[in-house]
Protein backbone atom coordinates (compact mmCIF):
# COMPACT_ATOMS: atom_id res chain seq x y z
CA UNK A 1 0.00 0.00 0.00
CA UNK A 2 1.57 3.40 -1.01
CA UNK A 3 0.61 6.67 0.86
CA UNK A 4 -0.61 9.42 -0.89
CA UNK A 5 2.58 11.83 -1.12
CA UNK A 6 4.84 8.84 -0.79
CA UNK A 7 7.33 9.67 -3.40
CA UNK A 8 7.26 5.58 -4.21
CA UNK A 9 4.22 6.56 -6.00
CA UNK A 10 5.97 9.03 -8.61
CA UNK A 11 8.81 6.21 -10.00
CA UNK A 12 8.87 6.44 -13.17
CA UNK A 13 8.05 2.95 -14.75
CA UNK A 14 5.78 1.79 -12.11
CA UNK A 15 2.81 0.76 -13.52
CA UNK A 16 0.29 0.51 -11.06
CA UNK A 17 -0.14 3.65 -8.88
CA UNK A 18 -2.87 4.09 -6.00
CA UNK A 19 -4.77 7.53 -6.42
CA UNK A 20 -7.67 8.46 -3.80
CA UNK A 21 -11.02 8.75 -5.57
CA UNK A 22 -12.18 11.73 -3.96
CA UNK A 23 -8.88 13.74 -3.69
CA UNK A 24 -6.63 12.70 -6.93
CA UNK A 25 -3.61 13.51 -6.72
CA UNK A 26 -2.77 16.16 -9.31
CA UNK A 27 1.01 14.53 -10.06
CA UNK A 28 0.01 11.39 -10.51
CA UNK A 29 -2.73 12.81 -12.74
CA UNK A 30 -0.04 14.39 -14.78
CA UNK A 31 2.15 11.59 -15.08
CA UNK A 32 -0.69 9.52 -16.56
CA UNK A 33 -2.07 12.52 -18.75
CA UNK A 34 2.29 12.58 -20.15
CA UNK A 35 1.46 8.91 -20.88
CA UNK A 36 -1.66 9.79 -22.79
CA UNK A 37 -0.11 12.72 -24.79
CA UNK A 38 3.05 10.78 -25.52
CA UNK A 39 0.33 8.60 -27.53
CA UNK A 40 0.53 5.61 -24.68
CA UNK A 41 -2.37 3.66 -22.90
CA UNK A 42 -3.42 4.95 -19.17
CA UNK A 43 -5.79 2.60 -17.84
CA UNK A 44 -7.97 4.31 -15.53
CA UNK A 45 -11.30 4.00 -13.02
CA UNK A 46 -14.79 5.22 -13.92
CA UNK A 47 -17.99 4.84 -12.41
CA UNK A 48 -19.13 1.98 -14.11
CA UNK A 49 -15.85 -0.32 -15.14
CA UNK A 50 -12.08 0.67 -15.63
CA UNK A 51 -11.08 1.78 -18.98
CA UNK A 52 -7.93 1.08 -20.97
CA UNK A 53 -7.86 4.44 -22.35
CA UNK A 54 -5.85 6.36 -25.32
CA UNK A 55 -5.39 9.83 -27.03
CA UNK A 56 -9.12 9.71 -28.81
CA UNK A 57 -8.07 11.37 -31.65
CA UNK A 58 -4.63 9.78 -32.33
CA UNK A 59 -4.74 6.99 -34.95
CA UNK A 60 -1.87 5.58 -34.00
CA UNK A 61 -2.66 5.20 -30.09
CA UNK A 62 -6.17 3.79 -30.65
CA UNK A 63 -4.96 1.09 -32.47
CA UNK A 64 -2.82 0.10 -29.74
CA UNK A 65 -6.23 -0.15 -27.80
CA UNK A 66 -7.19 -3.01 -29.95
CA UNK A 67 -3.17 -4.49 -30.32
CA UNK A 68 -3.77 -4.55 -26.28
CA UNK A 69 -7.26 -6.19 -26.08
CA UNK A 70 -6.86 -8.76 -28.94
CA UNK A 71 -9.81 -6.40 -29.91
CA UNK A 72 -11.96 -6.78 -33.52
CA UNK A 73 -11.45 -4.01 -34.95
CA UNK A 74 -14.63 -3.19 -36.21
CA UNK A 75 -15.61 -2.74 -32.89
CA UNK A 76 -15.80 1.31 -32.46
CA UNK A 77 -14.88 2.72 -28.96
CA UNK A 78 -16.39 5.75 -26.77
CA UNK A 79 -14.70 8.54 -26.36
CA UNK A 80 -14.80 10.01 -22.74
CA UNK A 81 -15.22 13.90 -22.08
CA UNK A 82 -14.74 15.97 -19.31
CA UNK A 83 -17.76 18.60 -20.02
CA UNK A 84 -20.74 18.50 -22.18
CA UNK A 85 -19.45 21.41 -24.06
CA UNK A 86 -16.31 19.35 -25.74
CA UNK A 87 -19.20 17.39 -27.59
CA UNK A 88 -19.70 19.74 -30.11
CA UNK A 89 -15.97 19.76 -31.26
CA UNK A 90 -16.29 15.85 -31.90
CA UNK A 91 -20.11 15.57 -33.11
CA UNK A 92 -23.73 16.54 -34.29
CA UNK A 93 -25.56 17.92 -31.27
CA UNK A 94 -28.90 18.24 -31.49
CA UNK A 95 -31.09 19.84 -29.22
CA UNK A 96 -32.56 16.45 -27.94
CA UNK A 97 -29.14 15.33 -27.47
CA UNK A 98 -28.20 18.33 -25.74
CA UNK A 99 -30.98 17.98 -23.11
CA UNK A 100 -29.84 14.38 -23.00
CA UNK A 101 -26.20 15.43 -21.75
CA UNK A 102 -27.30 17.93 -19.36
CA UNK A 103 -29.90 15.28 -17.65
CA UNK A 104 -27.56 12.54 -17.81
CA UNK A 105 -23.95 13.67 -17.47
CA UNK A 106 -21.70 12.96 -16.11
CA UNK A 107 -22.99 9.48 -15.37
CA UNK A 108 -23.46 6.10 -17.30
CA UNK A 109 -24.79 6.81 -20.36
CA UNK A 110 -23.22 6.69 -23.92
CA UNK A 111 -24.99 9.12 -26.68
CA UNK A 112 -24.11 7.86 -30.54
CA UNK A 113 -24.14 10.83 -32.51
CA UNK A 114 -23.19 12.07 -36.19
CA UNK A 115 -19.72 11.81 -36.25
CA UNK A 116 -17.96 15.35 -37.30
CA UNK A 117 -15.03 14.22 -40.25
CA UNK A 118 -12.12 14.80 -38.21
CA UNK A 119 -12.81 11.74 -35.68
CA UNK A 120 -10.25 8.99 -36.58
CA UNK A 121 -11.91 5.89 -38.33
CA UNK A 122 -10.40 3.80 -36.09
CA UNK A 123 -12.58 5.10 -32.98
CA UNK A 124 -15.89 4.93 -35.44
CA UNK A 125 -14.49 1.68 -37.51
CA UNK A 126 -15.61 3.62 -39.81
CA UNK A 127 -19.07 4.43 -39.19
CA UNK A 128 -20.52 7.84 -39.91
CA UNK A 129 -21.00 8.00 -36.23
CA UNK A 130 -19.10 8.45 -33.03
CA UNK A 131 -20.09 7.65 -29.36
CA UNK A 132 -19.60 9.77 -26.49
CA UNK A 133 -19.77 9.47 -22.68
CA UNK A 134 -18.70 11.92 -19.54
CA UNK A 135 -17.89 9.67 -16.82
CA UNK A 136 -19.00 10.20 -13.12
CA UNK A 137 -15.78 9.52 -11.36
CA UNK A 138 -13.07 12.43 -10.48
CA UNK A 139 -9.72 10.74 -11.25
CA UNK A 140 -11.80 10.06 -15.22
CA UNK A 141 -12.61 13.27 -15.30
CA UNK A 142 -9.34 15.04 -14.31
CA UNK A 143 -7.07 12.69 -16.29
CA UNK A 144 -9.20 13.83 -19.39
CA UNK A 145 -8.90 17.35 -18.40
CA UNK A 146 -5.01 17.24 -17.50
CA UNK A 147 -4.73 15.26 -21.19
CA UNK A 148 -6.63 17.78 -22.86
CA UNK A 149 -7.75 15.04 -25.53
CA UNK A 150 -11.09 13.08 -25.55
CA UNK A 151 -9.74 9.52 -23.99
CA UNK A 152 -11.14 7.06 -26.44
CA UNK A 153 -11.13 3.99 -24.08
CA UNK A 154 -12.85 0.30 -23.75
CA UNK A 155 -13.24 -1.51 -21.04
CA UNK A 156 -9.76 -2.71 -19.57
CA UNK A 157 -9.85 -6.53 -20.07
CA UNK A 158 -9.04 -8.82 -22.61
CA UNK A 159 -11.41 -8.95 -25.55
CA UNK A 160 -13.89 -11.65 -24.62
CA UNK A 161 -13.26 -11.29 -20.72
CA UNK A 162 -15.44 -10.24 -18.32
CA UNK A 163 -14.69 -6.13 -17.73
CA UNK A 164 -12.61 -5.36 -14.81
CA UNK A 165 -14.32 -3.55 -11.94
CA UNK A 166 -11.17 -3.17 -9.59
CA UNK A 167 -7.34 -2.56 -10.64
CA UNK A 168 -6.20 -6.14 -9.63
CA UNK A 169 -8.55 -7.28 -12.64
CA UNK A 170 -6.87 -4.83 -15.12
CA UNK A 171 -3.43 -6.34 -14.18
CA UNK A 172 -4.24 -9.43 -14.99
CA UNK A 173 -5.47 -9.10 -18.42
CA UNK A 174 -3.17 -6.50 -19.41
CA UNK A 175 -0.33 -5.51 -17.04
CA UNK A 176 2.10 -6.40 -19.88
CA UNK A 177 0.43 -4.03 -22.15
CA UNK A 178 -0.11 -0.72 -20.56
CA UNK A 179 1.96 2.17 -19.27
CA UNK A 180 0.00 3.06 -16.44
CA UNK A 181 -2.79 1.74 -14.36
CA UNK A 182 -4.47 4.16 -11.81
CA UNK A 183 -6.04 2.58 -8.70
CA UNK A 184 -8.76 3.76 -7.17
CA UNK A 185 -10.17 0.64 -5.37
CA UNK A 186 -13.66 -0.51 -6.59
CA UNK A 187 -16.15 0.67 -9.22
CA UNK A 188 -19.60 1.38 -8.28
CA UNK A 189 -21.82 0.08 -11.26
CA UNK A 190 -20.15 -2.68 -11.90
CA UNK A 191 -21.72 -3.09 -15.47
CA UNK A 192 -20.75 -1.10 -18.85
CA UNK A 193 -22.56 2.58 -19.48
CA UNK A 194 -25.97 1.87 -21.53
CA UNK A 195 -25.60 2.71 -25.16
CA UNK A 196 -28.31 4.81 -27.08
CA UNK A 197 -28.51 5.98 -30.98
CA UNK A 198 -29.83 9.26 -31.04
CA UNK A 199 -29.24 9.80 -35.02
CA UNK A 200 -32.69 8.59 -36.10
CA UNK A 201 -36.19 9.92 -35.10
CA UNK A 202 -36.65 7.12 -32.68
CA UNK A 203 -34.03 6.50 -29.84
CA UNK A 204 -32.48 3.00 -30.01
CA UNK A 205 -31.26 0.98 -26.76
CA UNK A 206 -28.02 -0.54 -28.28
CA UNK A 207 -26.79 -1.98 -25.09
CA UNK A 208 -28.63 -1.78 -21.81
CA UNK A 209 -26.26 -0.60 -18.57
CA UNK A 210 -25.89 1.50 -15.64
CA UNK A 211 -28.96 4.00 -16.75
CA UNK A 212 -31.60 2.04 -16.12
CA UNK A 213 -33.79 2.43 -19.60
CA UNK A 214 -36.91 3.09 -17.76
CA UNK A 215 -35.31 6.50 -16.53
CA UNK A 216 -34.49 7.29 -20.30
CA UNK A 217 -38.06 6.16 -21.50
CA UNK A 218 -39.46 8.65 -18.77
CA UNK A 219 -37.03 11.08 -19.70
CA UNK A 220 -37.90 10.94 -23.44
CA UNK A 221 -41.66 9.95 -23.00
CA UNK A 222 -41.11 7.17 -25.25
CA UNK A 223 -40.37 3.64 -25.59
CA UNK A 224 -36.56 2.72 -26.58
CA UNK A 225 -36.96 0.81 -29.40
CA UNK A 226 -34.37 -2.62 -28.87
CA UNK A 227 -32.42 -2.70 -32.17
CA UNK A 228 -33.13 -5.48 -34.96
CA UNK A 229 -30.66 -6.68 -37.12
CA UNK A 230 -29.55 -4.01 -38.83
CA UNK A 231 -29.19 -2.02 -35.97
CA UNK A 232 -27.24 -4.66 -34.24
CA UNK A 233 -24.67 -4.11 -37.28
CA UNK A 234 -24.35 -0.70 -36.30
CA UNK A 235 -23.31 -1.47 -33.08
CA UNK A 236 -20.83 -4.55 -33.64
CA UNK A 237 -19.77 -5.07 -30.07
CA UNK A 238 -22.92 -6.88 -29.30
CA UNK A 239 -22.33 -9.71 -32.10
CA UNK A 240 -19.62 -10.90 -30.19
CA UNK A 241 -19.40 -13.37 -27.42
CA UNK A 242 -18.10 -11.52 -24.19
CA UNK A 243 -18.05 -10.87 -21.17
CA UNK A 244 -16.62 -14.62 -20.55
CA UNK A 245 -14.94 -16.46 -17.35
CA UNK A 246 -12.89 -19.37 -18.45
CA UNK A 247 -15.12 -21.44 -16.83
CA UNK A 248 -18.43 -22.34 -17.96
CA UNK A 249 -21.57 -19.98 -16.94
CA UNK A 250 -24.73 -22.10 -16.43
CA UNK A 251 -28.07 -20.11 -16.04
CA UNK A 252 -30.57 -20.46 -12.92
CA UNK A 253 -34.42 -18.77 -12.71
CA UNK A 254 -35.71 -19.61 -8.80
CA UNK A 255 -38.71 -20.84 -8.78
CA UNK A 256 -41.00 -23.69 -7.56
CA UNK A 257 -40.12 -26.94 -9.93
CA UNK A 258 -36.90 -25.01 -11.24
CA UNK A 259 -33.84 -27.38 -11.00
CA UNK A 260 -30.13 -26.44 -11.42
CA UNK A 261 -28.49 -27.28 -14.71
CA UNK A 262 -28.43 -31.36 -14.47
CA UNK A 263 -24.75 -31.34 -15.99
CA UNK A 264 -23.11 -29.63 -12.86
CA UNK A 265 -21.86 -30.51 -9.32
CA UNK A 266 -22.58 -28.35 -6.53
CA UNK A 267 -19.33 -29.58 -5.04
CA UNK A 268 -17.13 -28.51 -7.61
CA UNK A 269 -19.13 -24.99 -8.67
CA UNK A 270 -19.82 -21.72 -7.93
CA UNK A 271 -22.82 -19.92 -7.48
CA UNK A 272 -24.01 -16.19 -7.47
CA UNK A 273 -27.29 -14.46 -7.42
CA UNK A 274 -29.83 -13.35 -4.92
CA UNK A 275 -31.92 -16.18 -3.89
CA UNK A 276 -30.13 -18.70 -1.65
CA UNK A 277 -29.70 -21.67 -3.80
CA UNK A 278 -30.99 -25.09 -1.56
CA UNK A 279 -28.12 -27.28 -3.17
CA UNK A 280 -24.30 -27.03 -1.06
CA UNK A 281 -22.52 -25.67 -3.67
CA UNK A 282 -18.48 -25.11 -2.85
CA UNK A 283 -18.88 -21.09 -2.99
CA UNK A 284 -21.63 -19.25 -2.70
CA UNK A 285 -21.95 -15.08 -3.97
CA UNK A 286 -25.00 -13.70 -2.28
CA UNK A 287 -26.15 -10.06 -2.94
CA UNK A 288 -28.82 -8.41 -1.44
CA UNK A 289 -30.33 -6.49 -4.34
CA UNK A 290 -29.41 -6.23 -7.99
CA UNK A 291 -27.49 -3.41 -7.66
CA UNK A 292 -24.88 -5.55 -5.90
CA UNK A 293 -24.96 -7.63 -7.81
CA UNK A 294 -24.43 -5.76 -11.13
CA UNK A 295 -21.41 -4.20 -8.82
CA UNK A 296 -20.08 -7.62 -8.06
CA UNK A 297 -20.64 -9.94 -10.57
CA UNK A 298 -17.72 -9.63 -13.45
CA UNK A 299 -15.50 -9.63 -9.95
CA UNK A 300 -17.57 -12.55 -8.47
CA UNK A 301 -16.58 -14.45 -12.25
CA UNK A 302 -13.01 -13.83 -11.51
CA UNK A 303 -13.31 -15.28 -7.72
CA UNK A 304 -14.62 -18.20 -8.79
CA UNK A 305 -12.15 -19.18 -11.68
CA UNK A 306 -9.28 -18.69 -9.00
CA UNK A 307 -10.82 -20.98 -6.59
CA UNK A 308 -10.19 -23.74 -9.55
CA UNK A 309 -14.13 -24.43 -9.75
CA UNK A 310 -15.30 -25.92 -13.30
CA UNK A 311 -18.57 -24.28 -13.49
CA UNK A 312 -20.41 -21.42 -11.90
CA UNK A 313 -24.33 -21.05 -12.00
CA UNK A 314 -25.89 -17.66 -11.22
CA UNK A 315 -29.47 -16.50 -10.98
CA UNK A 316 -31.66 -14.82 -14.17
CA UNK A 317 -32.40 -11.50 -12.61
CA UNK A 318 -35.45 -9.62 -12.76
CA UNK A 319 -35.55 -6.95 -15.87
CA UNK A 320 -36.05 -4.20 -14.05
CA UNK A 321 -33.73 -1.33 -13.64
CA UNK A 322 -29.90 -2.76 -13.54
CA UNK A 323 -31.07 -6.02 -14.10
CA UNK A 324 -31.95 -5.77 -17.68
CA UNK A 325 -27.88 -4.75 -18.02
CA UNK A 326 -27.56 -8.02 -15.81
CA UNK A 327 -29.57 -10.02 -18.15
CA UNK A 328 -27.26 -8.83 -20.97
CA UNK A 329 -24.21 -9.55 -19.71
CA UNK A 330 -25.07 -13.09 -18.13
CA UNK A 331 -26.99 -14.10 -21.58
CA UNK A 332 -23.84 -13.14 -23.49
CA UNK A 333 -21.70 -14.98 -20.94
CA UNK A 334 -23.01 -18.23 -20.96
CA UNK A 335 -24.52 -17.86 -24.36
CA UNK A 336 -27.21 -19.00 -23.66
O1 LIG B 1 -19.06 2.02 -19.20
C1 LIG B 1 -18.52 2.00 -20.31
O2 LIG B 1 -19.12 2.34 -21.35
C2 LIG B 1 -17.05 1.56 -20.37
C3 LIG B 1 -16.20 2.58 -19.60
C4 LIG B 1 -14.73 2.31 -19.71
O3 LIG B 1 -16.52 3.87 -20.03
N1 LIG B 1 -16.62 1.42 -21.71
C5 LIG B 1 -17.05 0.41 -22.51
O4 LIG B 1 -16.47 0.40 -23.77
O5 LIG B 1 -17.83 -0.44 -22.16
P1 LIG B 1 -16.55 -0.85 -24.74
O6 LIG B 1 -15.63 -0.52 -25.86
O7 LIG B 1 -16.26 -2.09 -23.97
O8 LIG B 1 -18.02 -0.83 -25.27
C6 LIG B 1 -18.44 0.20 -26.16
C7 LIG B 1 -19.76 -0.17 -26.81
C8 LIG B 1 -19.59 -1.33 -27.78
O9 LIG B 1 -20.72 -2.17 -27.69
C9 LIG B 1 -19.54 -0.61 -29.12
O10 LIG B 1 -19.95 -1.42 -30.19
C10 LIG B 1 -20.50 0.55 -28.89
O11 LIG B 1 -20.23 0.94 -27.54
N2 LIG B 1 -20.22 1.67 -29.80
C11 LIG B 1 -19.14 2.47 -29.82
N3 LIG B 1 -19.21 3.36 -30.83
C12 LIG B 1 -20.37 3.12 -31.46
C13 LIG B 1 -21.03 3.70 -32.57
N4 LIG B 1 -20.50 4.71 -33.27
N5 LIG B 1 -22.22 3.20 -32.94
C14 LIG B 1 -22.77 2.19 -32.24
N6 LIG B 1 -22.21 1.59 -31.18
C15 LIG B 1 -21.02 2.04 -30.80
MG1 LIG C 1 -16.07 -4.11 -23.20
Amino acid sequence: MFHLFDDTDMNAGRLRVNIDRWNPDPRIIARAARVLRGGGLAAFPTETVYGLGANGLSPDAVNKIFRAKGRPTDNPLILHLAAPEQAELLAGVDGRAADTMKAFWPGPLTLVLPARAHVPKEVTAGLSTVALRMPDHPVALALIEAARCPIAAPSANRSGRPSPTDAEAVEADLGDRIDILLDAGSVDVGLESTVIDLTGRKILLLRPGGTPAERLEEFFGEPLETPGDDAKRRSPGTRYRHYAPALPVYVWTPGEGEKMPRSIDPSTSGFMGMTPPSENFARTILFDSEKSYARGMFAGFRHFEAEGLLHIVVEWPRSQGIGLALQDRIRRASAC
